[in-house]
């Protein structure tokens, strides 16, 4: 493998890279970014390695969440403290539901840029670069506003800064951000060296999406080489084969609670995929923490080109997940949601029963659809119940021992 830099990656293909207009233009923002200060701090991101080594061991679970994409507009301080009160409540839920400690992770102050399925995007009888995400471009269908803007890098810079700063104000100094390391110009800027050692500043948590987990290509060179912790995203292409290749490539000193895998795989490929990438990545001897993200792979278009997903199909691929993780003696040990405090209609189904002609008038989201708050708490609700049976009580010592007696003299 060859030596590791944080522009190491630029010798290699990088997916969904923006058509910038002028190269120049982009390095001259990198430069800048370069001079600013880090947006997270060293001490954050070991205590973040510290928890998330629980969360290996099976003593806490992570929940990670927060919109698909965030928005400029969206950061003020009310909005960033619904998202918190948001995912401060389901953590409660959850802690109260498993009996264990639960780590939170926000898809926050950062997630600005989207990998796309298409170039570009057709209203009536026009055709415009497709929205990538406002660190990228803009939401408006204008060529003006879809033309790809490295300026926009320095303002998601901003927004980063002041919904952190929201974080910290808050009571939430236990919230970690992490977001989709997509656009490396601004992960590389934000990458700075600490006691012989590299790290991405701008977030607590990366991760690399479905769609740019090459093993030969420029995310993963990027991420192989910093210090936090990482996160991968596999789903119904990726083989066993490459599983394998990551997991050596990312974790090569086999630390516990460095890398995570979510899988994305949809309800109706897990039995099949699941219980194969357990047994490979398995093989390896190199520990990994399981994720699920229940989401982009139950992703389907309505008549009327809406994107949506059905909460039932949701808990579907999650509940199937942990029973394959339970059957095969591995852990689930995350849940990967996007999700919104705000009463949007973007899912369908659940027992608010959203009906797809419910879509249009409460669907918000600038890419992909969230569960409201109602949905999610629904989507643990019901993956908690179907486990509870499967633990077994703690009981107290003085019940345990004329269990015993009870036992041993049968009436
Ligand atoms: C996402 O998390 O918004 C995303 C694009 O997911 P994936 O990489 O799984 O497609
Ligand atoms: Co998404």
């Amino acid at each position: 493998m060859t030596v590791w830099h944080p522009a190491s990656w630029r010798e290699k293909s990088c997916a969904h890279y923006p058509p910038y207009p002028s190269p120049a233009e982009v390095e001259a923002v990198l430069q800048v970014l370069s001079s600013y200060p880090p947006l997270v701090n060293l001490a954050e991101i070991e205590v973040l390695k510290m928890q998330l080594r629980e969360v290996a061991q099976g003593k806490a679970f992570l929940l990670q969440g927060g919109d698909c994409a965030e928005a400029f507009a969206d950061c003020y301080p009310e909005a960033i403290q619904g998202k918190l009160r948001c995912l401060r409540r389901l953590s409660t839920v959850l802690e109260q539901g498993l009996n264990c400690a639960v780590l939170s992770v926000g898809r926050l102050a950062g997630q600005y840029a989207k990998p796309r399925s298409h170039l570009v995007e057709r209203q009536g009888n026009e055709v415009l670069p497709i929205y990538r995400g406002d660190m990228i471009n803009g939401r408006a269908f204008t060529l003006a506003a879809r033309q790809a803007d490295p300026g926009r890098m320095r303002q998601a810079y901003e927004c980063a800064s002041v919904t952190l700063s929201v974080m910290r104000q808050s009571r939430d100094s236990l919230f970690f951000t992490s977001h989709e390391a997509l656009l490396l110009p601004y992960e590389q800027a934000l990458t700075r060296r600490v006691n012989e050692k590299w790290y991405n500043f701008s977030t607590h948590f990366p991760w690399i999406g479905y769609r740019s987990n090459h093993i030969e290509e420029a995310h993963v060179e990027y991420l192989r080489g910093i210090d936090n912790p990482i996160a991968i995203k596999v789903g119904p292409n990726t083989s066993c084969w490459m599983l394998q290749k990551l997991v050596q490539i990312l974790n090569p000193a086999r630390c516990v609670g460095r890398l995570m895998i979510m899988t994305r795989l949809g309800k109706s490929r897990v039995s099949a995929l699941l219980p194969e990438f357990i047994q490979a990545v398995k093989q390896t001897k190199i520990p990994v923490i399981w994720s699920c993200d229940p989401m982009h792979a139950n992703t389907y278009l309505t008549a009327s080109g809406l994107k949506t997903r059905c909460v039932e199909d949701i808990s579907s691929e999650l509940q199937q997940t942990w029973c394959v993780h339970e059957a095969l003696g591995s852990r689930l040990g995350g849940l990967h949601l996007e999700l919104t405090h705000q009463a949007v209609k973007e899912c369908v189904g659940g027992r608010e029963a959203i009906q797809v002609d419910d879509l249009a008038e409460g669907y918000k989201s600038l890419v992909d659809p969230r569960l409201n708050e109602c949905q999610a708490v629904e989507v643990l609700q019901e993956w908690m119940a179907l486990q509870r049976p499967l633990f077994r009580p703690s009981l107290p010592s003085s019940f345990r021992s004329s269990l015993r007696a009870s036992r041993s003299n049968p009436a």
